[in-house]
């Protein structure tokens, strides 16, 4: 009761105070827009910023974010929190989007998007355990309210919003021939893709704490014929054009995150100024007309065998960290990551990253925050041996690898 007393007098204390002289405060959460200056990434106020976070994936079957019916948005938010991450980039499909355009412009209720994608048993089975730990939504709740509320929470938490455009067709990603790989694929339609990133740009602005949007996670070559033919650099530019475009001609605050070839695991030809293949144009900041500082390069790297860590570093940048040594772009990492378990985190590639991030000042986000998903690939409640939470989302998978690494490389990083 005496602590309470202290505090409310403090309080008003400081109210009076900051409305005496408004002017004199510091710069509220998040301080955005965010823009990039060469390498760096900077908040209102000009001071660096980046990212050291995780996925949290909202892109398959169901297309809402996952773990919800085990932990509250709040319980996993404070998890995140708790070892000094600072973002998360959440990931959607387009497919959300179009069954809204297809539904009169209105999203589809969690309880029937659960009971398409789980069945008529689990899906009401899941419904309920959902409302259970997460008591603000019902039955009629919609997928973007779950997205809003997953933001809410973070904002509220002070944790940023990335959000990742991972699929088309809501479902696991990724491989050449699900028909998502490259535009033109079988469910990659470029019109649907552009007309979900302009939808998701425009619904995004109610979110405090969006600072970024990523184009279209892991690009990869097609075994679709007709698809493959455009497979190459030349042909990316023109896609990644019309992407920024259909983002910043409604949301000219976000960053946008471009990401290259391969699974996303090169992106050379924009960080080196090379020929975009087979044409030999350049890719030109001057084509990024108002909004040449707001682009970042995004890589993924799954070296998980490894044996050197010199090579590691060698192969990133010359994937693309080399933008951050020559000081044109800023570089994160957007996916890596490997088996939660007592082990993997000490072998090669997970100390060289532990180590080589935080030196670069890169951000990064680590795959994947999930212990399960509703469904992935066809299997319900699927375990995730990558999830840095346990099945039901309560406790950390590797104990060891969060406590005797992680929370450092965080650390680390955002020094
Ligand atoms: C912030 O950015 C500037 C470049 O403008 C750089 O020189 C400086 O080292 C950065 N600070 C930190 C703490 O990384
Ligand atoms: C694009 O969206 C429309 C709904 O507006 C949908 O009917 C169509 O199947 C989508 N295209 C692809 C390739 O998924």
């Amino acid at each position: 009761m005496v602590k309470l007393t202290v505090l409310s007098a403090l309080a008003v204390t400081i109210s009076s105070i900051s409305a005496a002289a408004p002017t004199s405060q510091v710069a509220s959460w998040p301080n955005g827009p965010f823009v990039t200056s060469g390498r760096w990434i900077r908040d209102a106020s000009g001071t660096n910023v980046t990212y050291a976070g995780a996925n949290w994936p909202g892109a398959a079957d169901v297309m809402i974010p996952e773990g919800l019916q085990y932990q509250s948005i709040e319980t996993i938010v404070s998890k995140i929190k708790s070892i000094g991450m600072n973002a998360i980039r959440l990931t959607y499909a387009i497919e959300m989007i179009d069954q809204i355009y297809t539904n009169g412009g209105k999203d589809i209720p969690i309880s029937t998007a659960l009971t398409k994608a789980l069945g008529t048993t689990n899906g009401p089975k899941v419904l309920a355990q959902i409302i259970a730990k997460n008591p603000q939504f019902s039955a009629s709740t919609t997928r973007l309210q779950v997205f809003d509320a997953v933001a809410a929470e973070c904002a509220k938490q002070q944790i940023y919003v990335h959000l990742d455009n991972h699929i088309s067709k809501g479902m696991w990603c990724c491989s050449t021939d699900d028909g998502n790989s490259w535009w033109g694929d079988t469910y990659f339609s470029t019109a649907n893709w552009t007309r979900g990133l302009t939808y998701m740009a425009n619904h995004g602005k109610s979110w405090q704490n969006l600072m970024s949007m990523a184009l279209r996670n892991e690009p990869r070559e097609p075994t679709n014929a007709a698809a493959k033919s455009t497979y190459n650099w030349q042909s990316w530019y023109t896609y990644i054009k019309q992407g920024t475009e259909a983002i910043h001609s409604v949301n000219s605050d976000v960053l946008i995150f471009l990401s290259g070839l391969g699974f996303d695991t090169t992106i050379t030809p924009v960080a080196q100024g090379t020929a975009l293949t087979p044409g030999s144009g350049k890719f030109s900041l001057s084509d990024f007309p108002g909004y040449a500082n707001k682009l970042v390069l995004e890589l993924h790297n799954y070296e998980n065998s490894a044996t050197s860590c010199n090579s590691l570093q060698s192969n990133l940048n010359n994937n693309g960290f080399s933008a951050l040594g020559s000081n044109k772009f800023p570089v994160m990492l957007t996916e890596f990551g490997f088996q939660m378990d007592a082990s993997t985190w000490k072998g090669v590639y997970a100390s060289c990253l532990a180590s080589y991030l935080p030196a670069q000042k890169a951000g990064w986000f680590i795959w994947v925050l999930s212990g399960s998903y509703y469904i992935r690939s066809g299997t319900q409640d699927y375990e995730e041996g990558w999830g840095l939470l346990s099945h039901d989302w309560s406790t950390w998978r590797s104990p060891s690898y969060v406590n005797g690494a992680l929370v450092t490389m965080v650390k680390n990083t955002l020094a």
